[in-house]
């Protein structure tokens, strides 16, 4: 990220003089907090560029959205059905919205080590026990590229008469692709955000908010969305919304085929290398977005963290993050077939250092588990903190959000206590080179 990539991925005529489109609410260049002029015209190229009932610019990331999308479907004291594989941002909504979260636990790849989707089981099964549930909101894809089938899903939802919410901020270019799979809209989802500047051409920050039915209370949405929006949004982030939103309508399809054309031919030179590429064959059950490198590192007898290093220092590539067994990087349609190359080039490089790190046997992972919630995550907010070192914090509650970031999962919740194998699991994070948010930087958490 971003998704321009050093602005390869913009044409060069809309890179010049990015300073005269820092403009404010004047005569002309119209108001998002009252669009009716350009920024109304470009929210509905983009919604009917993406397949929404309306689209909505967000200025600060998939957040804002997450946010607005949250306090729309619950009213406080509300119950929402979330998979655990979520981000912060849908933490600190729920916190925020004074909202209870129902979680569900997302499959695991023992042969990955990673998350892989949220089943149509799963959610039929949580709806069943929180049958009041004001709505169910699950993340697609997940950083790893894995997709949750929300054609599924979404039919289980609706069944409950419930509205079903995707966080689709990696999944921003699945539209225009039938060689990726469907995009949330597109699979029945009834709202979905999408960081534009993760998957497209766009700027940090940039992000659409999408309303794909009825279900969606959209004056409601619109009210929260106009509330938590800055009133000085920046218009080089509008006007690159619009420009990527304008690339991928007009040539997406191209990019991205050519795209995915020079990973699938790097992937096949992989074979041999002790590397493996996540692919759709790997995630039985899901989908799979193939402009994820997602590559697993245990084979090296390295960790991710030192495959991150060591293609940042040795090759000058800087993954989009690590974990303890995997790489993963994000192409768009800014990154041509010399580029992808020279990432697998470099991969291959790697097997020259092999053995160095943590042994993957060493590592204890097995997935996200559920710690029992030992308070109402909302009354956490003002209850009074205590720091103390992660080391001693079993059987503490937390006050914070526990991630190793990215990709930013809850290992911990505020409201939830710390058990002994996660201080063990987070103290190992910390060593092997991984940061966790929530950790400060002498080893302290919060808790109350
Ligand atoms: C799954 C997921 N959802 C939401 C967000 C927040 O998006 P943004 O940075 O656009 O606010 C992120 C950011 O990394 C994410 O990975």
């Amino acid at each position: 990220m971003p998704g321009h990539k050093l602005g390869m991925g913009i044409p060069a005529e809309f890179l010049k003089e990015i300073e005269k489109l820092d403009l404010t609410e004047i005569s002309g260049t119209d108001n998002l907090h009252n669009p009716t002029g350009a920024i109304k015209e470009a929210q509905e190229l983009a919604a009917s560029a993406f397949g929404a009932r309306r689209s909505f610019f967000l200025v600060n990331g998939s957040t804002v959205g997450l946010h607005a999308s949250i306090m729309a479907i619950c009213r406080p004291g509300q119950r929402l059905i979330v998979g655990r594989d979520c981000h912060r941002a849908v933490i600190n909504g729920m916190l925020l919205a004074g909202v209870t979260p129902v979680y569900i636990l997302p499959e695991y790849s023992e042969n990955f080590n990673l998350n892989t989707g949220i089943t149509a089981a799963a959610v039929g099964k949580a709806l069943e026990t929180a049958p009041d549930a004001a709505g169910v909101l699950i993340t697609r894809p997940n950083y790893y590229g894995v997709c949750s089938n929300i054609e599924e899903i979404a039919d289980v939802v609706h069944a409950y008469g419930k509205p079903l919410a995707v966080d689709e901020a990696h999944g921003a270019h699945l539209a225009f692709s039938p060689r990726l799979p469907a995009s949330a809209l597109e699979a029945g989802a009834d709202i979905c955000v999408q960081s534009a500047h993760k998957t497209l051409p766009a700027f940090t920050q940039g992000a659409y908010l999408h309303i794909g039915s009825d279900r969606i209370d959209e004056e409601r949405l619109w009210y929260f969305l106009d509330m938590l929006q800055t009133t000085s949004p920046s218009y080089v982030i509008m006007t690159y919304l619009d420009i990527a939103r304008e690339i991928m309508q007009k040539n997406g399809e191209t990019l991205l085929g050519r795209l995915l054309d020079s990973i699938e031919a790097c992937c096949a030179r992989m074979a041999a290398s002790g590397i493996r590429v996540l692919g759709t064959d790997d995630v039985p059950g899901f989908g799979f977005d193939t402009t994820r490198i997602t590559a697993n590192m245990s084979g090296l007898g390295m960790t991710g963290y030192h495959a991150e290093n060591l293609l940042r220092e040795k090759y000058n590539i800087q993954v989009e993050m690590s974990d303890l067994y995997n790489i993963v990087c994000i192409s768009t349609v800014a990154d041509d077939a010399v580029r992808i190359s020279r990432l697998f080039d470099s991969l291959l490089g790697l097997k020259k250092v092999c053995g160095y790190g943590v042994k993957p046997s060493e590592i204890v992972y097995r997935g996200l588990t559920l710690p029992d919630s030992v308070a109402e995550p909302s009354g956490i907010i003002n209850a009074l903190p205590d720091r103390i070192a992660l080391e001693n914090a079993a059987g503490r509650i937390s006050r914070e959000i526990i991630s190793p970031y990215p990709p930013g999962m809850a290992l911990v919740c505020p409201g939830e206590k710390f058990t002994a194998e996660t201080v063990d699991y987070l103290v190992h994070i910390r060593q092997c080179g991984g940061i966790v948010h929530g950790i400060d930087e002498n080893g302290n958490v919060v808790v109350v």
